[in-house]
């Protein structure tokens, strides 16, 4: 039996809410009581708002990465006790946050980052397909989810762009539609875009491609921080996401679905071949990274048995605190919309409305997005400045990519009172 929850979890009082007919909120204190962050006093009184590049570590997270290194720190699977640790706590990782996601536990492989594992995918890909086949891309991934993919038009892989509104920043269904035949192999998407914001219909979208006989590469990395997606009820072929921005360790996160993961040429050892968690990860995992992502399952346990008495599956429960997470977040969310909105001096990208997007809000300036968040520093927000690696959906935008955006980007954590201080240093700062 794995070692599960337990000593590393910081325990608080239990939520009184949700024993009446009220819905559960967040608990935002109980919350923040699981990052050590915000009890650091080098970073007392600084508002954190460039979540998007990468989220504050929960405690389990760090404690299991300590603990690791502090005991465990020897080839894992191997017959001696502390060797069998960390084997069990790898293989943890993947079991508890496959379950929270409806997927298989052999499922879910982790590799360095988002980026090198698309590269591989790409590479598995370039094998398996044939020139004149084709691959849906967007202009408004991240680069990590177009650019491998793109490169494929050197194996005579047509590749053909499924372009955003450039007024709205939006990916519409129904443009794609007129890209699918039975040529396309693979369609490329972001969950979310890391500049637009707005939460793509993920399971349409894979319905539409499947429909066409095609297979789908999600890009979850901007998602996943604000509530683990349910991939088994998505239905993606591939998803995709980024520990690091998760609160966990600096660990790439893929989703690759049985049946695709066979059809698809080997990329690691030829002795690894039949071991689906290991086909797409031709470097050796960093163990200890990998172990400790099991922390992440934990703070969502943390935060289920917190706010909740029914005991429930791990999708269920993952669900439940998505929920909670992206209740909070809208709530946060929609004054600090309402405020950009309203000024004359900007340009909001994406929506304008909470429900539909993640918080992570870019704003084109007269200065450079740079300067801007230099500004912003000197006030006490940490926020970030530039392109984002999300080029193309900037330049699509009419926004040239070396000017930049302002990205104000936060998760379920961030309390009222910084979104307070950030409407203030905004209001100061422009
Ligand atoms: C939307 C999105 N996709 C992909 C990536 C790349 O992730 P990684 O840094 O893990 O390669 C990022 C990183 O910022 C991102 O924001």
């Amino acid at each position: 039996m794995l070692a599960r929850r337990g000593a590393l979890l910081f325990v608080g009082r239990k939520q009184e809410l949700n024993r009446g007919t009220q819905p559960v909120t967040l608990d935002n204190d109980f919350v923040r009581a699981q990052f050590p962050a915000f009890a650091e006093p080098s970073l007392e009184g600084q508002a954190f708002f460039e979540n998007a590049g990468g989220s504050y570590t929960c405690a389990p997270v760090i404690a299991r990465l300590e603990r690791f290194y502090r005991s465990r720190k020897v080839q894992p699977y191997g017959p001696y006790e502390a060797s069998r640790l960390a084997g069990e706590e790898m293989d943890e990782a993947r079991q508890r946050l496959a379950a929270m996601m409806g997927v298989g536990t052999d499922e879910v492989s982790f590799g360095p980052s988002t980026t090198q594992n698309t590269y591989v995918l790409a590479q598995a890909f370039r094998q398996w397909m044939r020139p004149g086949e084709a691959i849906v891309v967007t202009d408004q991934d991240h680069e990590a989810n177009s650019g491998p993919w793109r490169r494929l038009a050197d194996e005579g892989i047509e590749i053909r762009e499924w372009k955003i509104d450039p007024g709205t920043g939006m990916l519409d269904p129904a443009d794609l539609d007129a890209l699918l035949d039975e040529q396309v192999r693979l369609v490329c998407f972001p969950h979310c875009s890391n500049v637009v914001g707005e939460i793509n219909p993920v399971a349409e979208i894979t319905r539409m491609a499947h429909d066409a006989g095609a297979a789908v590469c999600v890009d979850g990395v901007s998602y996943a921080p604000h509530g683990l997606p349910d991939v088994g009820a998505l239905g993606a072929d591939i998803y995709l996401f980024s520990a690091y921005k998760t609160y966990g360790p600096h660990q790439g996160l893929m989703v690759i679905r049985r049946a695709l993961g066979a059809k698809l040429p080997n990329q690691a050892h030829f002795f690894n071949a039949d071991t689906l968690y290991k086909r797409f990860t031709p470097a050796g995992p960093d163990h200890a990274q990998v172990a400790a992502c099991a922390g992440i399952a934990d703070y969502i346990d943390a935060l289920y048995d917190h706010h909740f008495d029914a005991p429930a599956e791990p999708v269920a429960r993952g669900r439940a605190v998505h929920d909670l997470m992206r209740a909070q977040e809208a709530r946060l969310l929609q004054p600090l919309l309402d405020r950009l909105a309203d000024r004359n001096d900007l340009r909001l990208l994406g929506p304008r409305q909470a429900a539909g997007r993640a918080p992570t809000v870019a704003v084109a300036l007269d200065m450079p997005g740079a300067l801007a968040a230099e500004r912003l520093a000197g006030r006490g927000i940490m926020a970030g400045g530039g392109d984002f690696y999300a080029v193309r959906a900037l330049a699509a935008q009419g926004v040239d990519p070396d000017h930049g955006v302002l990205r104000l980007s936060f998760v379920h954590y961030t309390s009222t009172a910084e979104i307070a201080q950030l409407i203030d240093a905004l209001d100061e700062m422009l």
